[in-house]
Order: structure tokens, then C-alpha cells, then sequence
């Protein structure tokens, strides 16, 4: 029998990085990827596999019962991967409300549907929520998250996304669900959104504009190649043990300024342009409200227990990166035409 596994947001930045690499990989699964195409959702992301024989796009709201209902109910699912939300914090301030809708509304409904079709017959079926270090809260100069630190949300991004985790993990001990949770440091790579730090400035350095860093660019986070991600998220679907949490991430802190920096010297050589040229669109805007300190993950557990280590250099990835949005110009251009201008002028204006 093939297996049938739902991707909920597989029209997203990591989602579809998770989408195209089951889809190569797994030529005996059927993949369907459940995505409402928000703003952030993009089937051009996925144009290269959006023919594969093992392979189905359904436009579809996870909030929307009727609609989960249905697809629970014309596939045989026996694994959920659930990778939609939204995910950009500086949205969550300003527009709480769909953070709450879609990152728990959105999985309830999904777990009341995968609890009422797999009827307590969870033989070969599982779960898997796709999570955030972000529910751990801030850390100071010193110590990593593991997966026992208590949660701590601080944004209406990271407390919706710690509420789903609690979700997930009630269902798993009321009811018996099959579930796995994977907590992930921030993600970089081809296809993320401009309204993310990286492809922001990656956006603005090309076109000679202000790169904006919040506050002093004293924040810390802990980035990780996208594919990285996507193979820890294969790993784990495969091999995690039900009821777990796996943590995973780069051990790679960086400063936000020192990030920004090696940015614009890499920018610098790919637009023949002088070293240092880049650097003078560094401009310090008003800082975020709340904004967390320094996030890093402790991610011995998925490396001893599953094997798995980051493959790629930050210089090396952030390279590749750049490469991706230089040679992706209309993937770029399509989005900052769109309404992306607007969501840019109302977040940066006053700052
Ligand atoms: P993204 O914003 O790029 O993509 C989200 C996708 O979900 C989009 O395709 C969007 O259309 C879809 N979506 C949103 N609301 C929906 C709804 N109601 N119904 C159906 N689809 C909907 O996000 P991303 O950065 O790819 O993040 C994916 C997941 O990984 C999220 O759960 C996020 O919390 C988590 N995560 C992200 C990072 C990161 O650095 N980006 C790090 C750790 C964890
Ligand atoms: P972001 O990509 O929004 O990810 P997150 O807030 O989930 O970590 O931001 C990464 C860091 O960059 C964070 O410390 C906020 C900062 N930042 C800026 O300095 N300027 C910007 O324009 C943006 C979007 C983020």
C-alpha cells in the first residue's frame, strides 16, 4: 500500500523545501500539500516538481473544518506533516488575531481530524508539528535551549505557535495520537520571503536601499540552511519516537549586525561592487517591540539519537543564498510588485 502524507503550508519558505525533497525521495508516498496561499504561500516555489506523478496541490484553508474534513475524507492519511502558520513576528504585533486563528484554530482542526478518521487505530500514522525555538522565550549572554526548558513565549507569534505545541501534546497523552514536535532555530535559504531579515536585506543591498537593523543589531540567532531543516524534518518524520520532541539548529549564533556585515561583503563581490560599499546601507531604525534577546539550540538529541548534522557553513550557505536571489530575479520581482510595497511602507516608515 502507498502511503498518503498531507503537508499543510507546503506552498511556504520551508514548506516547500519539505514538499520537493518527499516528493524526489519518496516516489511511494502520495503527497498532498494543503496550503490557503496566503501572501507567503507561492506555488512558484514548487514549479519544478508540480508535475510529479506522486504529487497533488489542494488550495485549502486549515482552519476551515469543511475543507480538512474533505481531504481527510477523499485520502487514506497516514502521516501529517504541518508546516502552516504565519510566521513573521513583526505581523503578529501589528495583526494578532490571524496568528491565532491559523496557528491554533488552524491545528485543532487538523488534530481533530487526523483523531476522528484514524479511530484510536493509530497503526503507521503520525503527526508531526512543526515548531519554533521561539516558544523558549529569550536567552541572556549565556546557555541553549534543550528540549526540558520550560516554555516562555514573549511575541503573539511565538506564544500562538507555543499554544499548537501544547495542543499537540495534550492530544498525544488524552487521546493517544501519534505525534512528534520538532522546535527549529531560524531558517535560511532560496525562496524565504523579503519580509524576513535575510532576503530583506539581500532585496534592499541589491537595489542600493536602507538595510534596517533593529536596535543596536545586538540580537543573537541561531541560523540554519533551509535543506538542512528539510532533511532533520525527514529524519525525524521517519525515525522519531511518537511522544517526542527533537530540537534542532545550526550552532551558528551570529550577532544581527555581524550577520548583516558578511552579508554586504558577499553582496560586495557578487556586484562587483568595493568592499565596503554594501556596508553603508547599515541603517539602525527603532527597535522591535519585546524583541528576544538571543535564541540558541541545543541539538544533541536529534545528533545522537537520529545522526543528524547541519551540512552546510553558514559563509557556504549564505553564498548559495545570495546566489538563489540573484539569479531568481523574477521570483523577487513578483513579489515586491505585488502588496508587498504596502506591508513594507507601514512597517519601516515611522521606524
Ligand atoms: P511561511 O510564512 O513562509 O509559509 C507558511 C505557509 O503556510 C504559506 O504557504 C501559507 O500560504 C500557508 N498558510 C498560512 N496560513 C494558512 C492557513 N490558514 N491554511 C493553510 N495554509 C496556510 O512560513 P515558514 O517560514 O516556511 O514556516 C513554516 C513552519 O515552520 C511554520 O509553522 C513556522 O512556525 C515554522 N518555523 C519557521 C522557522 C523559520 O525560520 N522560518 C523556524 C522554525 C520553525
Ligand atoms: P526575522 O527574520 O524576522 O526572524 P525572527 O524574528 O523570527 O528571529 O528577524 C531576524 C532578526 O533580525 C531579529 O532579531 C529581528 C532582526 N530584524 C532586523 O534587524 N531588521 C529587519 O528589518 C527585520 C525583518 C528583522
Amino acid at each position: 500500500m502507498r502511503k498518503t502524507i498531507l503537508i499543510t503550508g507546503g506552498a511556504g519558505f520551508i514548506g516547500s523545501h519539505v514538499v520537493r525533497r518527499f516528493v524526489k525521495n519518496y516516489p511511494e508516498y502520495n503527497i498532498l500539500n494543503l496550503d490557503a496561499l496566503t501572501y507567503a504561500g507561492n506555488l512558484e516555489n514548487l514549479i519544478d516538481i508540480e508535475k510529479s506523478l506522486n504529487y497533488k496541490f489542494i488550495k485549502g484553508d486549515i482552519t476551515d473544518e469543511v475543507v480538512v474534513e474533505k481531504v481527510f475524507n477523499d485520502f487514506p492519511i497516514d502521516g501529517v506533516i504541518h508546516l502552516a502558520a504565519e510566521s513573521h513576528v513583526d505581523r503578529s504585533i501589528s495583526d494578532p488575531m490571524a496568528f491565532i486563528k491559523t496557528n491554533i484554530l488552524g491545528t485543532v482542526v487538523l488534530l481533530n481530524a487526523a483523531k476522528q478518521h484514524w479511530k484510536g487505530n493509530f497503526e503507521g500514522k503520525l503527526f508531526y508539528h512543526i515548531s519554533t525555538d521561539e516558544v523558549y522565550g529569550s536567552l541572556g549572554d549565556e546557555g541553549l535551549f534543550t528540549e526540558e526548558t520550560a516554555y516562555d513565549p514573549r511575541s503573539p507569534y511565538s506564544a500562538s505557535k507555543a499554544s499548537s505545541d501544547h495542543l499537540v501534546r495534550a492530544y498525544h497523552h488524552t487521546y493517544g495520537l501519534p505525534v512528534v514536535i520538532s522546535n527549529c532555530s531560524n531558517n535560511y535559504g532560496p525562496n524565504h520571503f523579503p519580509e524576513k531579515f535575510i532576503p530583506l536585506a539581500i532585496n534592499n543591498i541589491k537595489n542600493g536601499k536602507p538595510i534596517p537593523v533593529y536596535g543596536k543589531g545586538e540580537n543573537v540567532r541561531d541560523w540554519l540552511y533551509v535543506e538542512d531543516h528539510a532533511a532533520a524534518i525527514d529524519l525525524i518524520f521517519h525515525k522519531g519516537e511518537p511522544g517526542d520532541t527533537y530540537n534542532i539548529g545550526g550552532n551558528n549564533e551570529w550577532k544581527n549586525i555581524d550577520l548583516i556585515k558578511l552579508l554586504c561583503t558577499i553582496m560586495d563581490t557578487k556586484l562587483n561592487r568595493a568592499t565596503g560599499e554594501s556596508e553603508k546601507l547599515i541603517t539602525y531604525v527603532k527597535d522591535r517591540a519585546g524583541h528576544d534577546l538571543r535564541y540558541a539550540i541545543d541539538s544533541t538529541k536529534l545528533q545522537k539519537e537520529l545522526g543528524w548534522t547541519p551540512s552546510l557553513q553558514f559563509e557556504e550557505g549564505l553564498t548559495k543564498t545570495v546566489d538563489w536571489y540573484l539569479s531568481n530575479q523574477k521570483w523577487l520581482d513578483d513579489i515586491v510588485s505585488g502588496n508587498y510595497q504596502q506591508y513594507y511602507n507601514e512597517q519601516y516608515q515611522n521606524r
